[in-house]
């Protein structure tokens, strides 16, 4: 079995910095990796993407390497065959598997069975590649900061749960600010509250979470395979729209994210999101780089 990239637990605390390093000099230029030359990466989707698409694979051609877009439509993965089978077939034909999908259990059977590295592009449980990304972001903006304090607003989902994923490796305080029915996954939440170094508080009061906070963080009320449930959660987390009003609660240099697409005018305004302490389209850009980092240590 290889070394994959499933959640962000899988790295440890060094392992998770050696990424960010290699990122940054990465995207200054200062180093250019060509660890997949002459070899393909399997990049599977069941579900739409813009950013993870795109970013993947320009990042697999930067790194040398050819990236193969798959989609459920061929291959239906666990109907057709087993995941199990499909890892073990795919990986006698290429060297890295990325996949978006629903069942976080797909991921990692593809992991288990495969004997190529696999990174997780979204699933229901986690975003892993997003919440590395957006935390370089946040080291880029705020590089001084020992245990910045991140305020995720909305909906308790894969994005929350990334965040506190991270909160296991790296000190932060987390404050997620949610309707009683939207929290994050238990278990992942106790775990990142049993984190020595971090501090997770869970409220339904959207002030009390962005008080004085470093980043302002927000995501779709529904995510993808919830579309249906719409109106439901717009009605239970309105409250935790990201606005002006919201904003100035937090720290006059905090930065305003949302790992896109964003439903404008539903959990974030105009005003908000194209304002000053918007750092949306540099979490968007910095998905390729760290992409590339991750895909890089796990091809070395
Ligand atoms: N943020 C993100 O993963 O975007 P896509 O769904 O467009 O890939
Ligand atoms: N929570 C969102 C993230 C999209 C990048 C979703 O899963 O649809």
């Amino acid at each position: 079995m290889a070394r994959s990239f499933c959640q962000i637990t899988d790295f440890t605390t060094d392992e998770v910095k050696q990424v960010f390093d290699s990122c940054a000099r990465m995207k200054k230029g200062e180093i250019a990796p060509k660890p997949l030359e002459g070899k393909s990466v399997a990049c599977i989707f069941t579900k739409e993407s813009l950013r993870t698409r795109v970013s993947f694979e320009v990042g697999i051609n930067q790194l040398g390497g050819q990236a193969l877009y798959i989609t459920d439509k061929e291959i239906k993965l666990g109907q057709r065959e087993s995941v199990a089978d499909a890892a073990r077939v795919l990986s006698r034909y290429v060297h890295m598997i990325m996949i978006r999908t629903f069942k976080q259990s797909d991921v990692e059977e593809l992991a288990k069975y495969g004997s190529v590295p696999v990174v997780n592009g979204l699933t229901d449980l986690v975003h892993p590649c997003q919440i590395m990304g957006d935390f370089f972001t946040v080291l880029e903006h705020l590089p001084n900061k020992e245990r910045p304090i991140i305020a995720y607003v909305g909906d308790g989902n894969n994005i929350t749960n990334s965040w506190l994923n991270l909160a296991q490796r790296i000190p932060l305080e987390i404050r997620i600010g949610t309707a009683e029915d939207c929290h994050p996954d238990p278990d992942i939440l106790k775990k990142a509250k049993e984190a020595p170094d971090s501090k997770v508080l869970v409220t339904d009061d959207p002030k009390e979470a962005v008080a004085g906070a470093d980043v302002i963080y927000t995501d779709v009320w529904a995510s993808m395979g919830q579309k249906h449930l719409a109106e439901d959660k717009e009605q239970k987390l309105r409250k935790f729209q990201v606005n002006s009003a919201l904003l100035a609660g937090a720290s006059d240099h905090a930065v305003v994210m949302h790992c896109l697409p964003a439903e404008r005018g539903r959990e974030i305004t105009d005003e908000v999101m194209d304002g000053p302490h918007s750092v949306v389209f540099d979490q968007a850009e910095n998905r390729l780089h760290i992409q590339k980092a991750i895909m890089a240590f796990l091809a070395d």
